[in-house]
């Protein structure tokens, strides 16, 4: 019998790769590292048993019907999957797959990183020096604002936004606020975070908001021009969620106009562009994409989707199987 055929799109950490091949399967790494194109993605499927693919590929019906009816399973290397059209697979009768858990503390420490990194200007200030700017300390330069005590908004509640708010109350004393589809009120206990039923009443309410919500025709643009005017003037904003759950140009706008204070994104609308008008701000961190980028955790991840990729091969049901 043949081998069992493994097609990733880019190359990833060894670890999970090395698995794949010691089950005994052909594995068929990208050469390039960078995102697959299209024509190279609709024929590199062709035949293949399983597809690990990476956030940037789109993977819908026409990839599907590539692949042909021996595609099994479609493992994401990533906890998002907004990539994958769900349906499509469902109609092929193909498992969807991601890789939650291993990368929500690193996420979430990225999150913290960027709220630091923001309220205490680290990254203007990093500018300020290189530019050769710094002539000698002064009482009233580059002053942020504290972190400790103040109160954090999370939007979302999952895995990472539960994380970040764990941080915000055991390593800076802040108040917790959320809101999210379901309330969690075994975490409300534990951690004195006070739900919301509307996220307007938690962008109304936070020192800095966080977002942590998939992104879903429901939560597009989540965060608009609207939602900016509700907010405190000396608010931040943090997404390292999906880029299009806020409206780019609004909060250029927002920004730029003293709306808000600051923000720091590790997303974007349109990946990897970042829109014009953020980049000439000072009051934006603006990272590529890297809120899970650790070697400890990329490394899991790999192993994460080979595991998901050998199960659905052996006719299990993969763990990380996403339901719809
Ligand atoms: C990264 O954005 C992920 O979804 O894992
Ligand atoms: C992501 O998995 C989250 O639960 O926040």
């Amino acid at each position: 019998m043949d081998k069992q055929k493994v097609i990733i799109t880019r190359p990833i950490p060894e670890a999970g790769i090395k698995m794949l091949r010691e089950n005994g399967f052909e594995v068929i790494v990208s050469k390039h590292d960078r995102p697959i194109e299209r024509e190279e993605l609709l024929s590199a499927v062709k035949g293949s048993n399983a597809i690990l693919s990476i956030l940037t590929d789109k993977i819908d019906e026409e990839v599907f019907s590539a692949a042909g009816p021996n595609l099994k399973i479609v493992a994401n290397y990533a906890v998002g999957y907004d990539n994958i059209d769900l349906s499509a697979a469902k109609k092929h009768n193909v498992a969807v797959t991601n890789t939650p858990d291993v990368l929500t503390e690193t996420v979430a420490e990225h999150t913290f990183a960027l709220i630091l990194a923001i309220a205490h200007r680290v990254a203007e200030g990093d500018r300020f020096t290189r530019a050769g700017k710094y002539h000698g300390w002064g009482p009233m330069m580059l002053l942020g604002n504290d972190v400790s005590r103040k109160t954090l908004g999370v939007v979302g509640l999952g895995r990472i936004g539960s994380r970040v708010a764990y941080h915000a109350v055991n390593g800076f004393g802040m108040k917790v606020l959320y809101y999210d589809i379901k309330r969690n009120e075994a975490f409300e206990k534990e951690s004195g975070a006070a739900f919301r039923e509307k996220a307007e009443d938690v962008l109304k309410e936070g020192d800095f908001i966080s977002i942590h919500v998939p992104l879903l025709e429901t939560t597009r643009h989540l965060v608009n021009k609207d939602k900016f005017k509700l907010m405190k003037k000396g608010a931040y904003l943090i997404n390292t969620s999906r880029g299009p759950v806020v409206d780019e140009a609004a909060l250029a706008w927002a920004l730029k106009n003293g709306i808000i204070r600051g923000a720091a994104l590790d997303v974007f609308e349109e990946e990897p562009k970042v829109h014009p008008d953020l980049v000439g701000l000072e009051n934006v961190i603006l990272t590529p994409h890297i809120a899970s980028a650790t070697e400890e955790t990329r490394g899991k991840m790999s192993e994460v989707a080979a595991v998901n990729i050998i199960a659905a091969l052996e006719g299990k049901i993969p763990p990380n199987r996403i339901s719809i």
